[in-house]
C-alpha cells in the first residue's frame, strides 16, 4: 500500500492535455457574454469578484504547474498573496489590485502556454499536481455560477435538464426513508488515484443502523414545511440558527420570493417545481427542517455509507451505482452549465446497493458533521487546501449538484462551508435513528 498522499494517478500526459483543455472551456463558457463590467463589480459580499476567479485559476497553475513543478519563475509573483484565497478572504477581494478582465484572460493564456509546452517537451511526473489543477478550476466553475446566479447575471448557455423518468421521480417527496442496519463500512477514499488530503486515510469504521432519505427532500415537501411555520416555530430550530433567521430576517430559502408559494400557485412566477430538491438552505434551515419532521441530518459517515457501501460484498463501491464513471442523465442529473436542479429520484440507474438516489448530482447535501481530519490525517499538498479549515464551525456537504464537474463527482469527496451559508447548491436528506 502506498502512503496516502503519494499514490500515483492513471494520468497520462495526454489525458492531462485534454483535461486541462476540457476545463478551461468550461471556465470561458461561463464568462463568454458576461460583460468586463459585471466581471470586475462585486456583486455579493459572500463572493468574489468573477475576475478575481479567472486570475486566481491562472495563479494556481502558474504556482503548481509552472513554479512547484517545472521550477519556473512565477508569471506574476508580485500578485502571489492578492490571488491567495486564505491570505485574502472573499470579503475583501473587491478593492484588491487583482488583474482586470483582459490581465487575466492575458495570465490564463501565458500560464497555460507555458503548461503545455512542459508537457510537450518533458513529462507530467505523477501526475498528482496536474490532477490537482485540473480539479481546482472544476471547483471553481462551481463557485462561479453561484456568482452567477446570486448576480442573476446571464450569460452562460444552459443544456436542456435531464429530468430522468418521471413515473419515478413523482413519486419522490425525500420523506421516504431507507433502513441501513447495523455494521461496519469503509470511509474515504482508497490508495489508488488522486484524491483530496481530507478523504485520507481509508478507514474502517462501525456505524449503528440508521434510516436515510430515499432521496433529498423536494419543493412541495419543503414548501408544507414553510406553509406550516417552519420558519415560526422555535423549538424546530437551534439557538444559534433562531438568531441567525432573526437577524437576517430568512422565511424562506434563497432563491425563493416570500410570496413564492401563492404566486406559484397562481402560476405568476416561474414555477417552483413541486419535484426538484429544494436548494439554497443553509445548515440552519436543513437542520430546523429535520427537527420538524422528528428527524435529523445525517452524519457524514452514515451518508457516505448509504452511498457506497455494499453488504453482499463488504466493500465500498467507487460510485453508489458501481465502478462506472458518472453519467449525466443516466446516473443523476450531473455535470450541467448551469440548468438547475432536475426533479429528484428520476434515475434509478444511480441508486446505490441501500436504493438511495441521487446521491451524486441533483444537490449537495448538508451532513451534522463538523469538518475535520480522519483519523491519521496528513496534509497534501498544502495545508491551505483543507486543513486550516478544520474545527472552525464548518459543516461538510456531500454528494455534489448538478453542476459539479463528473471528475470531482465522488462519494468520497467533502465539501464544507459555514452553517449560516446559502450560495451553495445546497439541499438536505434527511436521517433518522432507527
Ligand atoms: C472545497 C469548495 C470549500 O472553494 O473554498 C478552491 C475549494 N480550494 N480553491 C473552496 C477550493 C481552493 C473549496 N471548497
Ligand atoms: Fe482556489
Amino acid at each position: 500500500m502506498g502512503s496516502p498522499t503519494t499514490a500515483p494517478t492513471t494520468l497520462s500526459a495526454a489525458a492531462a492535455v485534454d483535461a486541462l483543455t476540457e476545463a478551461r472551456e468550461r471556465t470561458l463558457a461561463l464568462v463568454a457574454s458576461v460583460s468586463d463590467e459585471d466581471l470586475e463589480r462585486v456583486h455579493s459580499p459572500l463572493m468574489s469578484p468573477l475576475v478575481w476567479d479567472l486570475g486566481h485559476i491562472a495563479a494556481f497553475e502558474d504556482l503548481w504547474l509552472g513554479h512547484r513543478f517545472g521550477g519556473q519563475p512565477l508569471l506574476h509573483g508580485e500578485l502571489l498573496d492578492v490571488y491567495d484565497a486564505f491570505e485574502t478572504p472573499r470579503a475583501g477581494r473587491g478593492e484588491l489590485p487583482f488583474l482586470r478582465t483582459a490581465g487575466a484572460r492575458e495570465y490564463l493564456d501565458e500560464v497555460r502556454a507555458q503548461t503545455l509546452e512542459a508537457i510537450a517537451t518533458g513529462d507530467i511526473g505523477d501526475g498528482l499536481l496536474h490532477e490537482l489543477v485540473i480539479r481546482h478550476e472544476h471547483q471553481h466553475n462551481e463557485t462561479m455560477l453561484q456568482t452567477l446566479q446570486l448576480a442573476r447575471l446571464s450569460g452562460y448557455e444552459p443544456p436542456l435538464r435531464q429530468p430522468g423518468d418521471a413515473a419515478v421521480y413523482a413519486t419522490a417527496t425525500g420523506l421516504e426513508l431507507i433502513e441501513v442496519p447495523d455494521g461496519p463500512c469503509t470511509i474515504g477514499a482508497s490508495d489508488d488515484g488522486f484524491a483530496y488530503d481530507n478523504e485520507r486515510p481509508r478507514h474502517r469504521t462501525d456505524v449503528r443502523g440508521f434510516l436515510i432519505g430515499r432521496s433529498p427532500i423536494v419543493n412541495a415537501t419543503y414548501l408544507n414545511f414553510v406553509e406550516g411555520g417552519g420558519y415560526e416555530r422555535r423549538e424546530w430550530w437551534s439557538d444559534e440558527g433562531w438568531s441567525w433567521k432573526e437577524e437576517y430576517d430568512i422565511t424562506h430559502p434563497g432563491g425563493w420570493t416570500a410570496d413564492h408559494a401563492a404566486e406559484w400557485r397562481l402560476g405568476t412566477l416561474e414555477p417552483l417545481d413541486p419535484y426538484r430538491p429544494v436548494v439554497h438552505l443553509s445548515w440552519f434551515e436543513a437542520d430546523a427542517f429535520a427537527r420538524a419532521h422528528g428527524a435529523r441530518l445525517p452524519t457524514e459517515i452514515e451518508w457516505e455509507k448509504a452511498a457506497t457501501w455494499d453488504q453482499e460484498t463488504q466493500s465500498a463501491r467507487p460510485f453508489p451505482w458501481g465502478e462506472d464513471p458518472p453519467e449525466p442523465g443516466v446516473h443523476g442529473n450531473l455535470d450541467l452549465l448551469g440548468a438547475g436542479p432536475a426533479p429528484v429520484g428520476g434515475h434509478p440507474a444511480g441508486a446505490s446497493p441501500y436504493g438511495c438516489l441521487g446521491m451524486i448530482g441533483d444537490v449537495w447535501e448538508w451532513t451534522s458533521s463538523a469538518f475535520g481530519g480522519y483519523p491519521g490525517f496528513s496534509a497534501y499538498p498544502y495545508r491551505e487546501y483543507s486543513e486550516v479549515f478544520f474545527d472552525h464551525g464548518y459543516r461538510v456537504l456531500r454528494g455534489g449538484s448538478w453542476s459539479t464537474r463528473i471528475r470531482i463527482s465522488t462519494p468520497t469527496f467533502r465539501n464544507w462551508d459555514l452553517p449560516e451559508r446559502r450560495q451553495i447548491f445546497a439541499g438536505l436528506r434527511i436521517a433518522r435513528d432507527l
